[in-house]
């Protein structure tokens, strides 16, 4: 069974699997008794940090918030200044600001690299940045080498923000263990669901540590821990949040693990029957078709983009009248009003060049060979009869 079995959407944009398995671990989960972080989410973050050949991960109760949390680790504050790429989720520039930092928007490297451009990212740096926070956008590695090279030499951190690529790597090494820290999300659409949920991996022992004190007001124990036993009092040494992930979440979040290299891997067969059928067909083409350049996608989005004569509302009304839904990712940030004044600062003639011309097709492991021929044709007929 599928969630979307009784939407409007002949071909929804995603989807997710409700199946016994699910069920089950939910349901033993809510009979445990114990609801809260507990021992579910020591699991999941173990199996988690095994995935990606990491040495800690920390689970939180969303992605913004372990955006939020990595950036105050790495030391993001007041004053401070982290490059970002536009073309990018709204998440990342409020994160960013919660810190009390301020974003400073990058281009892309083009129309077929829809990746954050290192040589913009170094003519963004002043002597205020802090840090710059990577996007693998729609789940295919950025140029993590050239940022990483740029942000040595500058004295930056590197935050990824993972949330697409969960199981994509680059020259053999997992997304989200590029940099200092990896930022997961775990929301509905994302190739790894769990409804709300986040995970933050890093090499750094002592980041790992501020971290998990981060996620629970400062707290030096667990509810868990004196659940059990195992303390019976706490310090406060930091002033925290509450960004702890639960127990029936963590448990959903095992059993979709279990299931993520599957996932990738339909996806993967998905998104290459839409480059077979669709790039350079009609004036569309599909970004990141350049080889692999050592790097394996999660293929979190099937992006096609429109010739640039074509209105992208008309191409989407057609498609809706067939129920086929659509989206694009993302309006750039500095598009929106909280955040023009700050994009208005350095031209991002790329990323605006793109805007009106990217459409996200379905996808989503579960889709049918059927779903899949259906958004190709109706593709192709809206933009031949416009
Ligand atoms: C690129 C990116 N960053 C961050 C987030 C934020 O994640 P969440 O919705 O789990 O807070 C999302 C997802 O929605 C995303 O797509």
């Amino acid at each position: 069974m599928t969630a979307s079995s009784e939407l409007r959407w002949r071909v929804p944009l995603s989807d997710i699997v409700v199946d016994d398995e699910i069920a089950d671990a939910v349901l033993e989960t809510v009979r445990s008794g114990w609801w809260s972080m507990g021992p579910r989410v020591e699991d999941f973050e173990r199996e988690f940090a095994a995935f990606c050949r990491a040495p800690h991960a920390v689970a939180v109760a969303n992605g913004t918030a372990s955006l939020h949390l990595a950036l105050l680790a790495v030391g993001c504050g007041p004053g401070d200044e982290v490059i970002v790429p536009s073309l990018n989720f709204v998440a990342a520039a409020n994160a960013i600001v919660h810190t009390g930092a301020e974003p400073v928007f990058c281009d892309v490297i083009s129309s077929g690299e829809l990746n954050l451009d290192p040589q913009d990212v170094a003519a963004a740096v002043t002597p205020r940045t802090k840090a710059v926070l990577a996007l693998h956008y729609a789940g295919f590695p950025c140029a993590m080498d050239e940022i990483a090279e740029i942000a040595d030499h500058h004295g930056l951190a590197v935050v990824e923000d993972a949330a697409h690529a969960p199981g994509a790597s680059f020259h053999g090494r997992m997304c989200g263990t590029l940099g200092q820290i990896g930022c997961f999300s775990f929301f509905s659409n994302k190739n790894l669901p769990v409804g709300e949920g986040g995970m933050i991996v890093t090499g750094d022992e002592e980041l790992a540590k501020q971290l998990r004190l981060l996620r629970s007001h400062g707290m030096t124990t667990l509810t868990w821990d004196r659940h059990r036993g195992h303390a019976s009092g706490y310090d406060v040494v930091l002033a925290g949040f509450n960004y702890r992930l639960d127990e029936v979440r963590a448990a959903v979040g095992l059993v979709q693990l279990s299931r993520l290299i599957g996932e990738n891997e339909a996806r993967a067969r998905i998104a290459g029957r839409y480059r077979e059928a669709l790039d350079g067909v009609e004036g569309l083409t599909m970004p990141f078709g350049d080889g692999d350049r050592g790097r394996v996608s999660s293929h979190h989005l099937a992006v096609v983009v429109l010739p640039d004569v074509i209105d992208r509302d008309r191409v989407r009304a057609g498609l809706e009248e067939r129920r086929i839904q659509t989206s694009v990712h993302y309006p750039p940030i500095h598009s929106f009003t909280q955040y023009r004044s700050l994009g208005q600062r350095r031209r991002l003639p790329r990323t605006d060049a793109l805007a009106t011309r990217i459409l996200t097709l379905p996808l989503y492991g579960g889709l049918s060979d059927e779903q899949v021929e259906d958004v190709i044709e109706g593709l192709l007929d809206v933009v031949q009869t416009l």
